[in-house]
């Protein structure tokens, strides 16, 4: 038997095929392109997500014998709106998780007290609600026409299976569900002038949701296999690193940054700025503090300094006690801890000895700052970490997670493989849901390293990050 997880990310759609020993078996990545047509805009085509889905499908199925596929997990980016007709097709660019242009909208939503009474979380400008009431609101005759409203990966599964169907950890960052109660709240979709009929029906990320179209399987060269409910990109990578049990933790050096903590109950604390969302198992929950520019902030610094993320990062040398440059990477906005969509990045510090490398050292520590932000956010729920397993593609540098385990004060755990996170988290959930398989296939994986904070340099990082607040609340109304 074989499984298969795809996992839409924003840069990249990423199919594995696994045996049920769980060894990688085949792999394929399609690149996708995000447009930002205005400052604060982030979209995407979900034809583009289709198409990517049967190139990777079918390069998967020429690589390896895919006739025993059993099971098809989904993983894919939260929180984007994608506004379908009733014809099924999308009726606009899907709005993406990093928009931000509905910051009033979200305002005026997160004022009504029973947004974050029933989600557990603020309404933020990223999530699906405020961006469907942007649309109502900007574009009368699309919001009329909307048959159903998809999250990404549910909108990719109505193309593989004809369903539609989400599941309880990408649904809980829309706004609409009752994060408790694992449903949507009819309540809530009444203030957004919406009904039940808008949404998709929920399940479980572990259990089945339909399965792959008959032609589609054919196409591909696929059997008609199951598709589990799967889940939103950070439960997804939880479930691919084991991360489920109260207690267990992983930092996610993505284009955002999370820093993610799996709770056995429901613990929401919105004031928090942490989000409190469904885990992709039964009756769990997890917590977790996003920055919305993690390796997108070095991204940012490679293209204008025209080197790549490579070149900046080597030869930094040992980490050292931070240097008075800093830089504040809130490129696009922020969400833990600050909620703020206006708030854009600074360089503070800067001198004629500044070059590429002392200005990519400072994006690495600004970064760093940012999750010590979510760090003390989560320790205000009640919620301390002091070791997490590190995930993603940033942590491919040594500088940046030995920077981070000492800016953070906690021990991070290097996967021998961090790329595969959410991709095997969603081929699991696959296994899953057609095999009867039970939470215990979610285990860690093999680690290559472990980065332990230095203690001499705690002190500095501490006051550093002193610092670095301090320029957030003297430059936040500038
Ligand atoms: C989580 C979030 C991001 C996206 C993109 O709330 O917005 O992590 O899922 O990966």
């Amino acid at each position: 038997m074989t499984f298969i997880g795809l996992d839409l990310g924003t840069s990249s759609l990423k199919a594995i095929l696994i045996n049920d020993h769980q060894e990688i078996l085949a792999e394929h990545a399609v690149p996708l392109s995000v447009q930002r047509k205005h400052d604060g805009w982030s979209e995407q085509d979900p034809q583009s997500w289709c198409d990517a889905a049967v190139e990777a499908l079918s390069a998967l199925s020429s690589a390896a014998d895919c006739s025993a596929v059993r099971g098809i997990g989904l993983s894919g980016h939260m929180h984007g709106a994608t506004l379908v007709g009733a014809d099924d097709r999308s009726l606009r660019p899907c709005m993406l998780w990093n928009d931000t242009r509905s910051h009033r909208q979200a305002t005026e939503m997160d004022a009504d007290p029973q947004f974050r009474e029933i989600t557990g979380n603020i309404v933020f400008p990223g999530f699906t609600a405020p961006k469907v009431e942007w649309v109502r609101q900007n574009e009368p005759e699309t919001f009329k026409q909307t048959a159903k409203i998809l999250l990404p990966k549910d909108f990719l599964r109505l193309f593989l299976t004809g369903e539609h169907v989400s599941e309880m950890s990408d649904a809980a960052g829309t706004s609409w569900l009752d994060t408790g109660q694992r449903d949507w709240s009819t309540a809530l979709l009444s203030a957004c002038a919406l009904s039940r009929d808008h949404m998709p029906a929920l399940v479980e990320g572990a259990a089945a949701s339909g399965t792959l179209r008959a032609g589609l399987a054919a196409t591909l060269g696929l059997p008609q296999c199951i598709i589990a409910g799967g889940a939103g990109d950070n439960a997804a990578a939880a479930i691919g690193a084991g991360v489920v049990r109260d207690g267990t933790a992983f930092l996610s050096l993505g284009t955002s940054g999370v820093l993610f903590a799996a709770n056995a109950g429901y613990r929401p604390d919105p004031a928090s700025a942490v989000h409190t969302f469904c885990h992709a198992l039964p009756d769990t929950w997890h917590q977790m503090g996003v920055i919305l520019a993690a390796t997108d902030a070095l991204e940012w610094l490679c293209r204008l300094t025209g080197q790549t993320a490579a070149a900046l990062t080597q030869d930094l040398g040992p980490v050292r006690a931070p240097g008075k440059t800093l830089f504040l990477p809130y490129l696009g906005g922020e969400r833990t801890p600050h909620n703020d969509a206006a708030i854009r990045g600074q360089f503070l510090h800067l001198e004629h000895a500044t070059d590429a490398k002392e200005a990519a050292r400072a994006v690495l520590q600004g970064v760093s700052y940012a999750f010590a932000d979510c760090k003390a956010a989560l320790a205000q729920t009640g919620t301390t970490l002091n070791r997490a397993l590190a995930l993603g593609g940033g942590t491919k540098s040594r500088h940046w997670t030995q920077m981070l385990a000492s800016t953070l004060d906690i021990t991070l755990d290097v996967p021998r493989d961090g790329d595969f996170g959410a991709a095997l988290g969603a081929a699991r959930l696959g296994m899953m849901a057609s095999t009867g398989a039970g939470p215990e296939i979610a285990t860690q994986p093999p680690l290559d390293h472990s980065v332990d904070p230095d203690p001499t340099l705690v002190p500095a990082m501490a006051e550093g990050h002193d610092r670095y607040q301090h320029a957030y609340s003297v430059l936040k109304d500038l």
